[in-house]
């Protein structure tokens, strides 16, 4: 990350009902006590531009999208988020919590649709301005149960079947294995205070690594 940027930037992925958003508010709490300044965004979204995409992407009656189209959308979603949020946010020192970012169009965009990982990886550069979060913390948790813990209204992409599900989760595993450094893979089979503890050990330690430097 560009040195101008003094905050932290950790990000949340994960299937649906992985408990992403539970836990992003747990530990926003948390931090919020210990008087840190904290943002929790989520994507696709945000800011206006990029909800308004966002209704784009999961309105059920788009079935016509092409799997470039979508790749694009979430990519510009997140191009605007970046550009209005996270960079200024980031520059004055806070620490940024992202409810999904590059890595969810990796899995549900490359190795769900099968769009072409380099290409992914070239537009997300753009998109991003090669911005990387400081720390992902990725909740694994089987395809049906997550999708069962979801709930009834299902968005465009949480209708999509049990095969490709399985392959989103399939790729954020590849991604752990490719950036172990950065991705914190959590496995979610325990309560969401259990969760909490191995959460705050990743972020503490992220964020005392800080202070030291
Ligand atoms: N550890 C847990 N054990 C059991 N249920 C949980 C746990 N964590 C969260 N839940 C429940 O599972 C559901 C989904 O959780 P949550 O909304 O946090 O997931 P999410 O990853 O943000 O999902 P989405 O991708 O759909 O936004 C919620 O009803 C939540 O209360
Ligand atoms: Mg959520």
């Amino acid at each position: 990350m560009g040195k101008s940027l003094r905050g932290k930037f950790i990000t949340l992925e994960g299937a649906e009902g992985s408990g992403k958003s539970t836990q992003a508010r747990m530990l926003c709490e948390y931090l919020e006590e210990q008087k840190k300044e904290v943002l929790h965004i989520r994507e696709p979204g945000g800011v206006k531009i990029s909800e308004s995409i966002r209704d784009i992407l999961l309105d059920v009656k788009n079935t016509a999208m092409s799997d470039e189209c979508e790749t694009l959308l979430y990519m510009a979603a997140r191009a605007q988020l970046i550009e209005e949020v996270i960079v200024p946010e980031l520059e004055k020192g806070k620490i940024v919590l992202c409810d999904r970012f590059l890595d969810s169009t990796v899995a549900y965009q490359g190795y769900g649709n099968g769009v072409d990982a380099k290409t992914i990886q070239a537009v997300g550069k753009f998109a991003t301005r090669s911005i990387s979060p400081d720390l992902t913390l990725l909740f694994d948790i089987d395809a049906k149960k997550g999708l069962a813990r979801a709930g009834k209204n299902k968005d465009r992409i949480e209708q999509r079947s049990l095969a490709y599900h399985n392959r989103v989760r399939k790729g954020y595993l590849e991604l752990t294995k490719q950036e172990p450094q950065r991705i914190k893979l959590i496995k979610v089979d325990k309560d969401k205070e259990e969760i909490f503890k191995i959460v705050k050990r990743h972020v503490d330690k992220l964020l005392h690594c800080n202070r030291n430097n």
